[in-house]
């Protein structure tokens, strides 16, 4: 058995985590989550902890008490323009949580996965490969390379683990992410802006649960590139969640990215080449649709309870 001690394990990745462990796909871990606050999962199959990452002295004492083999790092200011409009929050969980977390690390021995974006890339030349040269638009960006600058440094085995565009449905419905928004906004027929100038390739959040595990499962150390394999722009993408649900598209107005006014500027295309992922992880990814389809299944069972 290896100990396992996942942080934000409250979050959209951190709760993926945590219910593929619960199920027992993973059985050569024992785990421990953490996160900040209350277990919003809450299934009494685990041990948790209330742990903030930016408080250095805690995570310490967290790291001596449970002593992981494995730490997979999903906590994160992950909230784009707050970033931006708060650089030194960002920096205090993206980039000096994450240098705190590796100098203890180092010290033990601990093989350190830590999340990282596409945003690390400027999206003028995607799809991207997991060598090529990250070159950031915005704040959230400049700190996840950052981090990632810190991690290849590291004297102790160390991953990082890029994803785009991650949707998916939690049981709390704690949080959205781009299909529930494009979908629970049409349903309620209230008018969406939507940009026409970028491109993702969207990532259902349990293929990237399942990753992260394979990555923990195999000791695989280095980066991995870990996305759906479509890449569609951010308009296409609200066109698919329509025709799925048989929507009203009349209610979205496709504009260009200036014209949002948003507080960070996006890369343009980014997306993943995922060949070593296939070779190395034996990824699997959904399509979209398949995703759709998933996600369908969790709302009703929702429904149902
Ligand atoms: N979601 C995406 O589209 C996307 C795309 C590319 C990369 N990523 C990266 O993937 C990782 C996971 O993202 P996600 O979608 O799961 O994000 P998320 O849903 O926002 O989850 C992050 C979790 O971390 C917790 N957290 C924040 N600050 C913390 C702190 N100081 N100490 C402990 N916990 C803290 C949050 O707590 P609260 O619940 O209390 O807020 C939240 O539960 C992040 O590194 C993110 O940068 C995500």
């Amino acid at each position: 058995m290896k100990r396992l001690l996942v942080t934000g394990s409250n979050g959209l990745l951190g709760q993926k985590i945590t219910d593929l462990l619960v199920q027992g796909q993973f059985p050569n871990f024992e785990y421990i989550a953490s996160s900040r606050g209350a277990d919003r999962f809450d299934a009494k199959a685990y041990h948790y902890l209330d742990l903030d990452i930016t408080h250095h002295a805690q995570v310490l004492k967290a790291i001596e008490t449970y002593s992981p083999d494995i730490i997979i790092n999903t906590a994160a200011m992950a909230n784009v323009d707050a970033c931006e409009r708060e650089p030194a929050k960002s920096y205090e969980v993206n980039v000096a949580a994450v240098a705190n977390l590796i100098k203890i690390c180092e010290d033990r021995n601990i093989h350190l996965i830590h999340l990282s974006t596409d945003f690390v890339f400027d999206g003028e030349e995607g799809p991207y490969e997991e060598d090529d040269r990250p070159n950031p638009v915005n704040i959230y960006g400049e700190h996840k390379m950052a981090a990632e600058n810190l991690l290849q440094q590291a004297a102790c085995p160390w991953s990082i683990v890029r994803t785009i565009l991650v949707y998916g449905v939690l049981r709390d419905l704690s949080r959205s992410n781009i299909v529930l928004w494009a979908k629970n906004a049409l349903e309620n027929g209230q008018p969406i802006r939507v940009v026409n100038d970028q491109w993702r390739m969207p990532t259902l959040a349990e293929d990237l649960a399942k990753a992260c595990l394979v990555v923990a499962e195999r000791n695989a150390t280095g980066i991995y590139h870990i996305s759906g394999k479509d890449m569609f722009s951010i308009c296409e993408i609200v066109e698919a969640v329509i025709e799925h649900y048989r929507l009203d598209a009349s209610f979205i107005c496709k504009e260009a990215s200036e014209a949002l006014n948003q507080d960070a500027k996006r890369p343009k295309r980014t997306g993943f080449i995922l060949d070593k992922a296939y070779e190395k992880l034996d990824y699997v990814p959904h399509s979209f649709g398949e995703g759709l389809k998933l996600i369908d299944e969790q709302l009703a069972k929702l429904q149902s309870s």
